[in-house]
């Protein structure tokens, strides 16, 4: 595939607004610029008059950049199993109007979620459809996202079927959401079926960087969510921050540098240049066997972890 180790998850949700273009050009620019060239995004991000936002500012970004490590970079976006979307010729149209808003090619295609937990049926022709892309050349890669080891072995079958492997599975996966590897099992299942594991939202929405307390919540429906985390989450901050000051890193880089440890590649929503510098502060080292123990033993203990997406499948 050409992708980097490290990567950038591009979603507009919380809290974008257009002034904000200018700003997140620049992490572009610092995150490539610093060997940072998968780049995350979804026909799904952004609704309404900012319809296909996150893949057209994604492309516009591509576009503009000139410099180190251009050549690497690796567009992933997500294509939504929209319930209007049954045939394999509709996953190939969604592709190519995703690589309209581009303005290039979609190098990764992901199948954002599977169907299985409500359409099962709907999900076959989708699945045609994503590897009819890989054969007709208008991707390098296809991957899935939110799917569970029982259903993932199904895709393998099917689209090894057809000479098409899996590149990448991406799922929510972070110190507050073990449950993929843990609970499913697919660390293991990716790595004997050759496919890279991506962890999705690996700052657990922003709480592991440890900057949010029960007065300081952020706006909407993640403030909501945070109210009912932070009290239980106690115990796994105090950790990322006793190994951070220990290291002379931050909580940020530590929750990064956990999901590197796992095998993972991480991929933080970063909206500012700072952000996204402190994030790729988690690169080049790594966490001994006693911290990532004690990390591990610490949530293992924990009341309250994220709740999984509905759309994980198992
Ligand atoms: N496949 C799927 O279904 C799925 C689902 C969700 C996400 N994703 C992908 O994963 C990407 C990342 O996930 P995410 O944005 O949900 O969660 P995340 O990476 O865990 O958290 C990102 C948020 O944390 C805060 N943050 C990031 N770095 C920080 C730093 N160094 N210091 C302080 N705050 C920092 C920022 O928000 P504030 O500054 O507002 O706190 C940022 O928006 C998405 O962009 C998307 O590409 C995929």
């Amino acid at each position: 595939m050409g992708c980097g180790t490290w990567a950038w998850g591009n979603r507009l949700l919380w809290g974008y607004d257009e002034s904000m273009d200018a700003q997140l050009q620049e992490v572009f620019d610092v995150c490539v610029g610093n060997g940072v060239t998968l780049f995350d995004t979804g026909d799904s991000y952004g609704t309404g008059k900012l319809k296909g936002q996150s893949e057209k500012l994604l492309g516009k970004f591509a576009q503009a950049y000139v410099g180190l490590n251009c050549d690497r970079l690796c567009l992933a976006t997500k294509l939504a199993a929209y319930p209007w979307r049954l045939t394999r010729g509709s996953m190939v149209a969604a592709c190519k109007a995703s690589a309209e808003r581009l303005g290039r090619n979609v190098d990764l295609a992901q199948m954002h979620w599977s169907t299985a937990n409500y359409f099962p049926w709907q999900e076959g022709a989708l699945l045609d459809g994503l590897a009819d892309l890989s054969e007709m050349g208008l991707v390098k890669g296809v991957g899935l996202s939110n799917y569970g080891s029982k259903r993932l072995k199904w895709v393998y079958r099917k689209l090894r079927d057809r000479g098409v492997p899996i590149s990448t599975l991406q799922v929510q996966y972070s110190l507050l959401s073990t449950y993929p590897v843990t609970e499913l099992g697919l660390k293991d299942v990716c790595d004997e079926l050759g496919i890279q594991l991506i962890a999705y939202s690996p700052l657990a929405l922003g709480l592991l960087t440890g900057k949010y307390s029960e007065n300081n919540v952020p706006k909407g429906i993640r403030g909501v969510l945070f109210r009912q985390l932070i009290p239980g989450i106690q115990p796994i901050l105090d950790c990322l921050r006793a190994i951070a000051a220990d290291r002379e890193k931050t909580p940020s880089q530590v929750a990064l540098n956990w999901c590197i440890c796992k095998g993972t590649i991480p991929i933080p929503g970063a909206k500012t240049v700072a952000q996204a510098k402190e994030n790729i502060g988690a690169l080049g080292w790594q966490l001994d066997g006693g911290e990532i123990e004690a990390l591990d033993r610490t949530v293992d203990r924990l009341d309250k972890v994220m709740v999984q997406n509905i759309f994980q499948t198992k």
